[in-house]
């Protein structure tokens, strides 16, 4: 339960640091995280290395006490080394080079960059891997970020057809697999097959399923090699990758097998104006961000790796959403316990100073530019003095799980079938869903032991494994699934029985059509006697099982077979509700109705409340204590952008 920031000495005066690093102390900092972007500082030109002022820096970090998470400057190669080597460079779909002057400007499969990456890695982790301030390593910075995720250079081409050689063996395997049949595109020998970019219309959608498997397994490799250098030269120390929250263009499960710590970073408010929420949200939640966005991807992160964290928590305004609102008063301490309260073993802040120069001049942090305290700061305090009161926080597994699956979320966007709505938009209602009922909630791969939940919900996972459905039948939990679940093979075809494939071993039934429908169209759905609506998406579906609502034109819109649950439309939110209420009772778990802007959480024998909304609400109706005095931290009263939290 440690606090950190972010922190560029290379941006500062030297006579700065001494009073930077005793102010952060003083705060109760115990983790500063540096070097990510310090490259050209480190290595000036070719071989020559500068080590003085990073010597200088994380010895006053030292000299307060502070653990430092050193990063592999990897997101910044300097210019001298593009210069020396283009090809380190990425391509982009159109199949041109990008260029220099911003960041994330390497392409994975470059095998110069490889070995520059694990030369630079080497030399930093020679310097100061036994270095007893630094704590932590991070590799690199969020991978994938700025469409960075997939290059289409000549390197990651010659990649790409090895790959597929040791995935598929022979050239008719493949041709099976993607079924070239269609369109007149047989291949002859690995060697004729491209990357899947700069095509008249749209490329093969097998042959587009496997290179995003390709580059994310890339990027799982590019990063193993940083590790296998740390390991080697850093005994004792944790390695970390900060990923970006809402990002589903890489296996995080994958990359993370080989890290100890999955850290993210979130950006509530960043990400309540990027994402797909309406605008009546977007206003409401304006200075909060969305109640379940951080802790979504809190319970993502939580399943990567054995340890996360949040390695930059948004402080104040950023500078790169469509609009910057600045955070209530209070939100930066609530962000702060709704992590801890997830089991984040640290939560940093990003970033130490604002910056007056440069690309996010205009991005908050914890000094204003002129070295003020910005008003985060406080908070920050008050978080740091509150752990006392808390204690250590112990985690209690969830008995909800959400399936996510990296794979599926690809096929999809591949090949959506309109525009209407996306699986993780699917995944992520769901998961509102079971919050507002109070519930804590696991969000976890499709290997995942199912044994211990009550509730396991497949969120559209299209390419569903037979023995995931397996585990699911023998953990006696209850099921539900949305439409499109098991709607594709592993290859991306529609499978031989149709959807849901190996599902309707759960549940005997068959999807006979799929159709996406325009926003403004509502589905109407009768359920028990009560209407409802769906919208986006709705299956026809053929089989035998008991349906328990119809659409209008009374065809079922859900169907059970025991435990097993099948929504055959996008439940609008009061279906979605009518839905997760009647499986939670059928799978005993108490519900608490929290309403829209409270969120609750449990960590051991201690029960966080938290108010996402500008309303003070008394929180005896969710069961907490009357008197003030049986509270850790807040009271009974919680105020907007206020945590509450007591032992039961
Ligand atoms: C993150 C990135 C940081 C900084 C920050 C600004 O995506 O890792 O380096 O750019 O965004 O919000």
């Amino acid at each position: 339960m440690k606090l950190g920031v972010c922190y560029y000495p290379e941006q500062w005066p030297e006579a700065d640091w001494a009073d930077d690093a005793r102010r952060m102390k003083s705060l109760g900092l115990e983790l500063v995280r540096i070097g990510e972007f310090a490259w050209s500082r480190i290595e000036p030109s070719p071989g020559e290395y500068d080590w003085s002022w990073l010597d200088r820096a994380i010895a006053t970090l030292h000299a307060e006490g502070l653990g430092i998470i050193l990063c592999t400057p990897t997101a910044t190669p300097p210019k001298w080394l593009v210069d020396q080597y283009p090809d380190i460079l990425p391509w982009d779909s159109d199949g041109r080079p990008k260029k220099f002057g911003s960041r994330r400007h390497y392409c994975f499969s470059s095998p110069t960059y490889r070995r520059e990456s694990v030369r630079i890695t080497e030399a930093l982790a020679l310097r100061y891997g036994n270095h007893p301030a630094v704590v932590m390593w991070q590799t690199d910075n969020e991978y994938g970020h700025h469409g960075t995720h997939e290059s289409f250079s000549p390197d990651a081409a010659r990649a790409f057809r090895l790959w597929l050689q040791v995935r598929y063996q022979s050239i008719d395997a493949l041709n099976t697999a993607w079924g070239t049949a269609f369109w007149s595109q047989g291949y002859r020998s690995f060697d004729e097959v491209d990357p899947p970019n700069a095509t008249v219309t749209e490329a093969n959608p097998s042959h587009r399923l496997d290179y995003r498997r390709f580059s994310s397994d890339e990027i799982c490799e590019f990063n193993r090699e940083q590790v296998d250098t740390l390991r080697r030269h850093s005994p004792g120390r944790q390695i970390a990758h900060n990923y970006i929250g809402d990002f589903t263009k890489l296996d995080h499960h994958a990359i993370g097998a080989s890290l100890d710590v999955a850290a993210w970073d979130s950006y509530p408010i960043g990400l309540l104006s990027e994402g797909d929420n309406s605008e009546a949200d977007k206003a409401h939640w304006r200075c909060f961000g969305h109640p379940d966005f951080a802790a979504f991807n809190h319970d993502v992160f939580r399943h990567c790796s054995p340890q996360w964290g949040v390695m930059e928590q948004q402080p104040g305004p950023v500078n790169w959403a469509t609009h910057n609102a600045a955070p209530a008063h209070g939100i930066v301490r609530l962000w702060t316990w709704e992590a801890l309260a997830h089991g984040a073993a640290f939560v940093s802040y990003f970033r130490w100073r604002q910056v007056p120069f440069g690309q996010e001049q205009m991005h908050a942090a914890l000094l204003t530019c002129d070295r003020q305290d910005a008003i985060a700061l406080t908070e920050i305090a008050q978080v740091s003095r509150e752990r006392e009161a808390i204690g250590k926080l112990e985690t209690r597994p969830a008995r909800v799980a959400i399936v996510l699956d990296y794979t599926s979320l690809w096929q999809h966007e591949i090949q959506p079938q309109g525009r209407a709505g996306s699986v993780l938009e699917m995944a992520r209602k769901l998961y509102s869903g079971c919050r507002q009922l109070g519930l804590d909630v696991d969000v976890i791969p499709q290997d995942a032991d199912f044994g211990s939940y009550g509730l396991v919900i497949l969120p559209s996972v299209s390419i569903l494994d037979a023995t995931a459905c397996g585990r699911l039948q023998e953990s006696g939990a209850t099921v539900l699934a949305t439409p499109l679940t098991g709607s594709r093979a592993v290859n991306g075809h529609i499978p031989d029985d149709l959807a849901p494939g190996p599902f309707a071993k759960l549940l005997p039934m068959q999807v006979r059509v799929f159709e996406s429908l325009p926003p403004f169209v509502k589905l109407g759905v009768t359920a028990a006697g009560w209407k409802f609506d769906g919208s986006l998406w709705r299956e026809s579906v053929k089989s035998a099982a008991q349906a328990l609502a119809y659409f209008d034109n009374g065809e079922a819109a859900w169907l059970r077979n025991g435990r097993v649950h099948y929504l055959a439309c996008w439940p609008n939110e009061l279906l979605l509700m009518h839905v997760l209420r009647q499986l939670c009772q059928e799978a005993e778990l108490g519900v608490r109705e929290t309403g829209r802007d409270i969120r609750l959480r449990r960590a051991g024998n201690i029960q966080f409340a938290f108010n996402y909304g500008p309303d003070l609400v008394d929180l005896t109706f969710l069961g907490a204590p009357d008197a003030d005095d049986k509270y850790l931290i807040g009271g009974r009263a919680l105020q907007g952008a206020g945590v509450s939290a007591w032992a039961v």
